[in-house]
């Protein structure tokens, strides 16, 4: 989980405005276009909702989406548990719903769990289950059969158990205690209210996938890129950060690490840097597959370089050439004068990726900040330590 979606519920990450995410405004789509190429392995886009007055973010900020699955998904599922969608049931306020109306907007019928496999094979019909068969099942559920049911749940969705093991949902309202409630998907702001006083721009990857024999979408980035269109509304809540913000001081100099999606909160930065006409210096390291069709916001970035805006630009295009480059393998190469950056009191900023990028970048940052100050590695771990602590190394990691 991420840093930030961990500090959903804590008292620094906090939904601005009297939207939230269960009382969430209604906002319309004012503009959605593809930022990558033709030709790309990936599809993002460029997503832009209205705010209506009141409704204030910083850079830094994300805003929440609340999604619905597809038409086709949920159909799907109804066939499979052989319900119509019309039958009653209680939602998670015991507000009462149509069935289709739970499967489409309540329930996560999306990526499979551990705990609804586990849920499903106690239900009271379970043992009557076909296809694989109730045995099967049970094999999938208990301590001792974890690593078998993570196996499983790899690439896999609701509807696949259903259909590898029909027949144990009796009642449709016993689904509630089988699926998890289907959670709001957070996407950083990628835009300055200076510049753009009445939306909120994101820049969104569609999550597409092929696994086990189904073409699949991820729930929300996918509504976003097929069913968004502009003019279409959606709930959406703004989500304060308060941990992933520009320095007070608009002279202080800033470093921003965003491969891929991971730019996003940088072009707010940046906007708003450039709107308010702040001295300090910025250096961008951004990196995604080919130049020619994934640099996001090229012209963009391009014109910031000519007008100043950008003091730096460093891209890292992992597959125009036989060797992947990162953006860390630019941190290396530039490793003194990112260390004398740090050194005039710069901040650093890293999006994106948690999995691999972000520790990437930190060994990187250590090693850029061992070999400008020519000392051991334990010191490099402490000047970072400092830094953390004065709030100049911040992370938005996902
Ligand atoms: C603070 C924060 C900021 C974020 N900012 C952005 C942003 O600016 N832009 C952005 O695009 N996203 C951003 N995200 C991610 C975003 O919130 C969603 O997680 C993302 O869009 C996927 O959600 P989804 O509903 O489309 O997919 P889901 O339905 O949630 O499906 C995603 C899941 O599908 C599975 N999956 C994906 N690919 C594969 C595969 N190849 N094989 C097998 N399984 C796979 C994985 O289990 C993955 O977790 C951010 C997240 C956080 C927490
Ligand atoms: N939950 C989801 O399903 C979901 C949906 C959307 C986005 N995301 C996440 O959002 C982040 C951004 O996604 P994105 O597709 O825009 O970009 P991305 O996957 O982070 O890729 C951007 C660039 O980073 C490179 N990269 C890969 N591994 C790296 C590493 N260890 N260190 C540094 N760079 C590395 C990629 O190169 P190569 O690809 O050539 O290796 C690519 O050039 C990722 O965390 C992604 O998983 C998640």
């Amino acid at each position: 989980m991420s840093e930030v979606q961990s500090e959903i519920q804590g008292p620094l990450a906090t939904e601005t405005s009297k939207y939230t995410r269960n009382n969430p405004y209604a906002s319309t789509v004012v503009l959605n276009y593809l930022l990558s190429g033709e030709g790309s392995e990936k599809e993002t886009r460029h997503i832009a909702f209205s705010l209506e007055e009141g409704m204030t973010y910083t850079p830094g900020d994300s805003i929440g989406v609340n999604p619905e699955h597809r038409a086709e998904a949920v159909a799907e599922v109804l066939t499979a548990l052989g319900f119509t969608g019309n039958e009653r049931v209680l939602d998670h306020y015991k507000v009462e719903i149509s069935f289709e109306e739970a499967l489409r907007n309540r329930l996560a019928i999306g990526k499979l769990t551990r705990g609804s496999i586990g849920q499903y094979a106690r239900l009271p019909g379970a043992p009557g289950v076909g296809g694989r068969g109730y045995a099967e099942l049970k094999a999938l559920i208990g301590p001792e059969n974890k690593a078998r049911a993570e196996e499983y749940c790899s690439g896999r969705e609701f509807i696949d158990l259903i259909t590898d093991f029909p027949g144990a949902l009796a009642r449709p309202q016993e689904l509630f205690n089988v699926l998890p409630r289907l959670t709001p998907r957070l996407y950083s702001i990628a835009s300055s209210q200076a510049l753009h006083p009445n939306t909120a721009e994101t820049s969104v990857r569609v999550v597409r996938y092929d696994s086990h024999g189904r073409a699949r979408q991820g729930v929300c980035s996918g509504q976003l890129g097929e069913r968004a269109t502009v003019g279409a509304v959606l709930p959406v809540f703004l989500h304060s950060n308060q941990y992933f913000r520009l320095p007070e001081d608009p002279s202080a100099p800033v470093i921003m690490v965003g491969p891929g999606t991971g730019v996003a909160p940088f072009r707010a930065f940046l906007e708003e840097r450039q709107a308010k006409g702040e001295s300090g210096d910025n250096w961008l390291f951004f990196g995604d597959q080919h130049r020619a069709t994934d640099f996001l916001y090229e012209e963009q970035f391009t014109a910031m370089m000519k007008d100043g805006t950008l003091t730096r630009l460093d891209t890292a295009f992992s597959r125009d050439q036989a060797q992947k480059i990162y953006v860390q393998d630019r941190m290396a190469e530039h490793a003194e004068e990112l260390y004398a950056w740090l050194e005039c009191g710069a901040y650093f900023y890293v999006c994106g990726d948690a999995t691999h990028m972000a520790r990437s970048v930190e060994l990187a940052l250590l090693d850029a900040i061992a070999k400008g100050s020519n000392s051991t590695p334990d010191r490099a771990v402490e000047y970072l330590a400092a830094m953390k602590n004065q709030k100049r190394y911040q992370r938005d990691i996902y």
